[in-house]
């Protein structure tokens, strides 16, 4: 494959073309609906083009936002018969029909750089007036519904909802949930190769958990009981963590100080915990199975995103930017979803091992924070030459590079305008 510079007016032209009107799908066909951090991330692309764009891109998807503050992390907004499941099957028709979880809380993060870089102030001021209760209530809605008992780790009831959906690291607590007793069609395989996509096992397992919160009239009190898929996912406690930290500023600057009162408590007891979860043998924190009360030994890219949250103690981000220097260097094209040692290891298979841009750029993000900057700019330029090679695909084969999953892909476009080119 031949690698070619990056074309930016061509991931401006995949974000017009993903756009229906206010939001962005990820892509067509595929995933046909508004995803929430995917759109979190393509307003970073777009306020290139476009700040107001960018913006409604945020109002349309809080739009969505449930009674309880929860942000789903499926909005769908028109009919498709494209995707499955679909808002019938998850049964979530008040308002805006929706899916019933949600996902990494990455909004907070990106609109304070939205916020803070915008070209016109006064658009800023306005709409971040408008959007900070929503965002607010989404952080509360974490603290108070994921994690009741105050332990200041959230939890996680659906691989969905790490975003990160069929990473190795959810298969033991994924093979104990129930499978479903009714037949269905996936469309996912009639967009991308079966080699490149979950099993039937885990589909069968996804669709329980789906059923469960619905028969359970999405009632939070009996899903944090008796769910039976209870994770502490790493990646999405830094996220939110990181997130917190920003919404925390931006509460600063719109005077609102009991917010960020409580918000910096909310963050004072994830610092407490998290050591909960580091690793010494693995040299990076891990993800905890409730259930069966033990880490999860997998290392993936969650596992080193405490970095972006600003989690570790200076040790620790030693010993993971050690971990990721090897890492690094052991692929040939940034940092894969799941570390090439592991033996569930598939470099073309969703969260198995391809490289996911987004992904690579809050690690970047997090080894500048800890100020080193050099490694960081090596991802910038691994995570470059994927794009070069093969174009804004969703994920990236992490030994060839050739573009897997969707094609023509939001939050690679977006990726590429704001950090690669
Ligand atoms: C899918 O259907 O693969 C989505 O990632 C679920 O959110």
């Amino acid at each position: 494959m031949n690698a070619s510079p990056i074309d930016v007016q061509a991931a401006f032209e995949i974000l017009r073309n993903n756009d229906r009107g206010g939001y962005t799908v990820p892509t067509h066909g595929l995933y046909p609906f508004q995803w929430s951090w995917d759109s979190a991330i393509t307003a970073l692309g777009w306020r290139h083009a476009d700040e107001a764009r960018a913006w409604e891109e945020a109002e349309v998807m809080f739009r969505g936002q449930w009674d309880n503050g929860m942000l789903p992390h499926i909005l769908f907004h028109k009919d498709a018969e494209t995707y499955f499941p679909g808002p019938d099957v998850w049964g979530a028709t008040d308002g805006i029909p929706s899916s019933a979880i949600s996902q990494p809380a990455v909004w907070a993060t990106c609109l304070r750089m939205l916020y803070d870089e915008a070209k016109d102030r006064d658009l800023a001021e306005r709409k971040m007036t408008e959007l900070l209760p929503g965002l607010i209530r989404y952080h509360d809605w974490w603290y108070r519904e994921r994690d009741r008992d105050g332990t200041g780790l959230v939890v996680s009831f659906h691989p969905w909802e790490s975003g990160m959906d069929n990473s190795p690291a959810w298969d033991d607590a994924l093979a104990r949930v129930p499978t479903i007793d009714w037949e269905y069609q996936r469309r996912d395989l009639g967009h991308v190769d079966a080699d490149e996509r979950p099993h039937k096992t885990e589909y069968d397992r996804y669709l329980y958990l789906v059923d469960f919160y619905k028969q359970n009239g999405f009632d939070s009190d009996a899903i944090y009981r008796d769910c039976p898929y209870r994770v502490l996912d790493i990646g999405l406690i830094a996220i939110l963590h990181r997130g917190t930290r920003d919404l925390v500023a931006l509460c600063d600057a719109f005077d609102r100080k009991a917010d960020s009162d409580r918000l910096r408590d909310d963050m004072a007891r994830t610092e407490a915990a998290i050591g909960k979860l580091w690793s010494d043998d693995r040299r990076c924190f891990l993800n905890y199975d409730v259930i069966a009360d033990e880490p999860i030994e997998e290392v993936t890219t969650a596992t080193v995103l405490p970095l972006y949250a600003g989690l570790a103690n200076d040790d620790q981000a030693q010993e993971m930017v050690d971990l990721i220097r090897e890492w690094e260097g052991a692929t040939s094209f940034a940092i894969s979803s799941t570390h090439p040692s592991s033996s569930r290891y598939e470099p073309q298979r969703y969260w198995r091992g391809p490289v996911w841009l987004h992904i690579n750029w809050l690690i970047a993000l997090g080894l500048k924070d800890y100020g080193y900057e050099e490694l960081a700019d090596r991802l910038r330029v691994a995570a470059r030459k994927c794009v070069e090679t093969s174009g804004f695909f969703e994920y990236f084969d992490a030994e060839s590079g050739a573009g897997c999953g969707g094609d023509d892909f939001s939050w690679t476009a977006a990726v590429a305008i704001n950090w690669l080119a």
